[in-house]
This record gives structure tokens, C-alpha cells and sequence, in this order.
């Protein structure tokens, strides 16, 4: 593969997306939000009626599940068939069954195919959870961003605020636990960090730092 690639991967609310956001400006890469496209698979089954635990219909519905990006501030647009669902692939009940919808073996091929195809095309930094180990096992920069559960619950408590919503600390952070748990213990590629790859740890460090320690690393390796 001649083109380059920027893995970044990691728990829930770590900061993957603004970092990768950035970074991809910054070296004129594609960024390719893989969380989004789960998010997305698991608002088309929500709309279909189909029950979270029925990976047969999941599986069927695959098919019919066509994503897309458009640039956006300050996140990229989302669509879904055609249909703009940047807002309603955040909602609470998204977030809190995607990690089911995740561990289907199909959901994980179709969208992994996908993202392999993007990254044929451009230089790509792509955030995930298995991205380094399963998606971009050649990448030439491999991250694992972690941060305390405490920091990442307070982000997301700030960022719902923001939204206008009343969010609740424990339930965040009991939210957050749930999902990081599924992803590192399901039985397809789980979250776990690459053998090659550089852990940067977030807490107590602001957006800039962290993008700053990241760009000297991918220069290291260009
Ligand atoms: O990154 P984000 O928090 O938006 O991801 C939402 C969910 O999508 C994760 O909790 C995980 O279940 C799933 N996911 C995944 N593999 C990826 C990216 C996300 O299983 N590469």
C-alpha cells in the first residue's frame, strides 16, 4: 500500500474523533469516523423495527444500509440512504445499543470492507476500536488514545450540557464503563490496544497537547 495510514484507536469518549479531526486537516488526510458508521447501522435497525438482538434481520438489512460523509463543522455530516443523521446517531438510545449491533460478525465485514475501500483511495486517519489490529493492520502510525474513566465521563457530561440536556455524571460514566466492556469482550475483534502501537494517555492534558505529541509522531514516521 503506498498510500498512508493513521490508526487511532481506543476506549468510548477518549477524544479519538476531535483529535483525529484535527490532525487530519493538518496533513491533508481523509478522516473516517468508523464509530459513525456503527452508529449509523444501528439507527438504520432502530428505523427498521428490528430488535438489537436480532442479528438475522441485522444481517438481512445490511444491504440495504448505505453511509456517506460530507464535510461539516464542527463534525462532519453523516448520512444514512441519503438522509442526514449527524444529530440522531448520538442519541442515548443509539449509544447505548451500538455496541451490540458492533459485535455481529457481518455488521463488522460490511463495514470493514468499507473502510478498507476509503483507505485504497487516500491517506486516511481513521478512529475506531479496531483499527490497528484489524482494519489497517499496515498502518504506519498506530495510537491508542486512553484517558481515566473520570475525565471521559466529564467530557461527555460537558458535551451533553452543551447540547441542552441534563445529564447525569454516574450514569455517563456507568454508560461509558458498559460500552468499553462490550467492545474489549466481544468475540470479533475486540478493542485492544496493537502490539505496535503508541499509547497516548489524555487525562489532564488539553486538546492542543495532545495533537501536538501526535503530529510529532506521524512526522517521525513520514
Ligand atoms: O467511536 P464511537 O464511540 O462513536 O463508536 C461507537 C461504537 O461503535 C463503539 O462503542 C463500538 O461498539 C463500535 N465501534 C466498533 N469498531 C470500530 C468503531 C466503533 O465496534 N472500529
Amino acid at each position: 500500500d503506498k498510500n498512508f495510514q493513521v490508526a487511532i484507536d481506543g476506549p468510548a469518549s477518549a477524544g479519538k474523533s476531535t483529535i483525529a479531526k484535527i490532525l487530519a486537516k493538518q496533513f491533508h488526510y481523509v478522516y473516517v469516523d468508523t464509530g459513525a458508521m456503527y452508529r449509523a447501522v444501528t439507527l438504520a435497525v432502530k428505523e427498521a423495527n428490528i430488535a438489537y438482538d436480532d442479528g438475522d434481520a441485522i444481517t438481512a438489512l445490511l444491504p440495504k444500509i448505505k453511509i456517506s460523509f460530507k464535510p461539516g463543522e464542527p463534525v462532519q455530516k453523516v448520512f444514512l440512504n441519503g438522509e442526514e443523521v449527524t444529530n440522531a446517531i448520538r442519541s442515548n438510545e443509539v449509544t447505548n445499543n451500538v455496541s451490540q449491533v458492533a459485535a455481529y460478525g457481518p455488521v463488522r465485514e460490511y463495514l470493514v470492507a468499507l473502510q478498507r475501500q476509503i483507505a485504497q483511495e487516500d491517506n486516511v486517519i481513521m478512529d475506531g476500536r479496531d483499527i490497528g489490529t484489524t482494519v489497517l493492520p499496515q498502518a504506519q502510525v498506530k495510537i491508542y488514545l486512553i484517558a481515566s474513566v473520570a475525565e471521559r465521563a466529564q467530557r461527555r457530561f460537558k458535551e451533553n450540557q452543551a447540547k441542552g440536556m441534563n445529564p447525569d455524571l454516574d450514569t455517563l460514566k456507568k454508560e461509558i464503563e458498559e460500552r468499553d466492556y462490550k467492545d474489549s469482550h466481544r468475540a470479533i475483534s475486540p478493542l485492544t490496544q496493537a502490539e505496535d502501537a503508541i499509547v497516548v494517555d489524555t487525562t489532564g492534558k488539553g486538546i492542543e497537547t495532545v495533537v501536538a505529541e501526535i503530529a510529532q509522531i506521524i512526522e517521525n514516521h513520514q
